[in-house]
């Protein structure tokens, strides 16, 4: 059987213990290794990647993410469900609130971005995350009874550090819903590789500057671990669909 469809497990995504028969791979990519477990839910085989590594110790500014995606397309992946942890900068995106997000706006500094080493090759980048996943993500929410948005402009920063409550007021004004440090280059490789990529953006806390208290990496972690079922739940339920 081919493996079609993978996840990428984000903060506080770590274990696929949804899936059955699992196997773990180390697959290797002109990039480097690249760490996978294979299982199986309903009679599907799923991969499963987690972004941090299973022990949460690579920091989103060192994620080998080109290693990742091109792992995922060797092994025949078509479509990708994203997990991401985010803040938000927008008043209507509210803690524990999905984001099926649909643009973003890139302040990194110091990634990778391409597969391409020569030649010109200019990606379309109107539609970074894959409208149909979007879709069948929505679909899933609205049967489980999950608060969700359609839409969402995601800020990646370089990280790891948070932001300063100036550049959230500065992104807020740029457009951006939603901040976060994973998901460029990720969509970006995505694309690269014609994979179908979408991510499930979870609200964890409001922004620097918007909340009122300072913000700490256990509070994302927190967040994420209190609705880490209904994560679960619209995951394997978009799987399905
Ligand atoms: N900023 C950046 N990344 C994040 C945040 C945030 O506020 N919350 C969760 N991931």
């Amino acid at each position: 059987m081919t493996v079609r469809i993978a996840i990428i497990g984000g903060t506080g995504v770590y274990d696929p213990n949804i899936l059955s028969d699992v196997s773990q791979k180390r697959l290797e990519t002109p990039f480097g290794p690249a760490w996978v477990k294979i299982g199986t839910y309903r009679g599907r085989e799923v991969a499963f990647m987690a972004r941090h590594g299973e022990d949460h110790s690579v920091p989103p500014h060192l994620v080998n993410y080109r290693a990742n995606i091109w792992g995922l397309r060797q092994l025949g992946v078509k479509n990708v469900f994203a997990t991401a942890a985010v803040g938000s900068l927008n008043p209507e995106m509210k803690p524990k609130q999905f984001v099926f997000v649909d643009q973003f706006l890139d302040f990194t500094r110091s990634r990778v971005q391409t597969f391409v080493e020569k030649g010109v090759v200019h990606l379309d980048m109107t539609d970074p995350y894959c409208p149909e996943l979007r879709s069948t993500l929505a679909r899933a929410a609205q049967e489980l009874d999950l608060e969700y948005h359609f839409k969402g402009t995601y800020v990646c920063t370089e990280g790891p550090r948070f932001e300063t409550p100036a550049e959230i007021r500065m992104f807020r004004q740029l457009g951006g819903d939603l901040v976060g440090m994973t998901s460029v280059p990720e969509v970006v490789l995505a694309r690269e590789a014609g994979i179908c990529y979408a991510t499930i953006a979870m609200v964890t806390n409001f922004a620097a500057g918007i909340s009122p208290t300072r913000l700490s990496h256990q509070e994302v972690v927190d967040v994420m671990a209190e609705n880490a079922g209904n994560l679960r739940r619209l995951v394997m339920r978009a799987i399905e669909l």
